[in-house]
């Protein structure tokens, strides 16, 4: 009998993201061993160098979210092992992870971008520096962590607040209409879902901890011709950023305009049974087995 194939499952890290990575492993290494895998498991820290070279795997499943992660620092340890790897590879996760490079490159596109200003806090504090409502946010996170709506004087000191470890944020207009997220998994296969989040947006509470009360729309309530756009759209800007495996790419459709602006691309996308993609996939006919077999597929021979 042909010997199990030996996949490294790293997830944990270092980054806000740490409790959302935990969570995604457990479902990732579950289906692994139903798929019949060797499965290592390894709560990645700056060990991870050692650890590749220790077991020897045949392939490495990245359940990291975040910061070193998913911002190619990662990436370029793997790399440096020549282990084959999940999902997108070094320059591409730079490029997603930092939303003001990767605004660069949409622009480019002629994707249409909110308005934003790459600034600082100290150059914010006590100027208008856009209209309100904007949306301050990092330039380089993820999960919503550090993303506020500034409705206000008070909004803008707590957000201020919030994220006041960070040199450099971003502030965005503020657009207002349906939040419509779009998954590109298994070969340029698409599928979108509209988001009702339980809170003002789609905030960290939101994503994981609703009780429930976010919805998940598939398919979108937008038109078919809309489904197909956006869902292409999606596509361009995963192959824009040279984006391998799975990602989700973010949108805002416009109420008044009807036009889809992006937000951002995840390279590294929520993998619980229950998250976005794997929801996806699954309405579409790809269970969660089936969709954890294409990665690592994927992984191993289109690199
Ligand atoms: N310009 C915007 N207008 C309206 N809502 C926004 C805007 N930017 C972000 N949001 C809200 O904040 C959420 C998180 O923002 P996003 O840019 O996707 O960052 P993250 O990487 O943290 O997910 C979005 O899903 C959306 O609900
Ligand atoms: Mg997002």
């Amino acid at each position: 009998m042909k010997s199990k194939k030996r996949v490294m499952l790293i997830y944990g890290g270092i980054s806000s993201e740490r409790e959302i990575s935990i969570i995604s492993s457990i479902g990732i290494n579950e289906s692994l061993i139903r798929n019949n895998y060797e499965v290592i498991k390894i709560d990645a820290d700056e060990n991870l160098e050692k650890e590749i070279k220790k077991y020897k795997p045949d392939v490495i499943f990245n359940a990291l979210h975040g910061t070193w992660g998913e911002d190619g620092k990662v990436q370029k340890i793997i790399e440096s092992t020549n282990v084959p790897y999940t999902n997108s590879g070094i320059k591409a996760s730079e490029l997603a992870m930092d939303k003001h490079k990767s605004s660069e490159v949409f622009t480019k596109m002629n994707l249409c971008y909110p308005n934003t200003k790459l600034t600082s806090l100290k150059l914010i504090e006590g100027k208008d520096i856009m209209n309100y409502p904007y949306v301050l946010k990092p330039r380089n996170e993820g999960s919503s962590v550090g993303v506020g709506i500034i409705k206000n004087d008070d909004d803008k000191e707590k957000y201020i607040d919030l994220n006041k470890e960070r040199d450099e944020i971003l502030i965005q207009e503020f657009i207002d209409g349906k939040e419509i997220q779009v998954a590109i998994y298994g070969d340029n296969k698409t599928g979108s879902i509209e988001i009702d989040p339980k809170n003002e947006f789609y905030d960290y509470e939101s994503k994981y901890f609703d009780n429930g009360e976010t919805k998940h729309i598939i398919p979108p309530r937008i038109t078919e011709d809309q489904i197909v756009f956006v869902e292409n759209l999606a596509l361009k800007a995963h192959n824009a950023l040279g984006c391998k495996g799975i990602s989700r790419t973010d949108f805002i459709l416009e109420k008044d305009s009807g036009i889809f602006y992006i937000l951002e691309v995840n390279t590294q996308p929520g993998m619980t049974p229950t998250s976005l993609v794997p929801e996806i996939a699954k309405s579409k006919g790809t269970d969660f087995d089936e969709l954890i077999n294409w990665i690592i597929d994927d992984a191993s021979t289109n690199r």
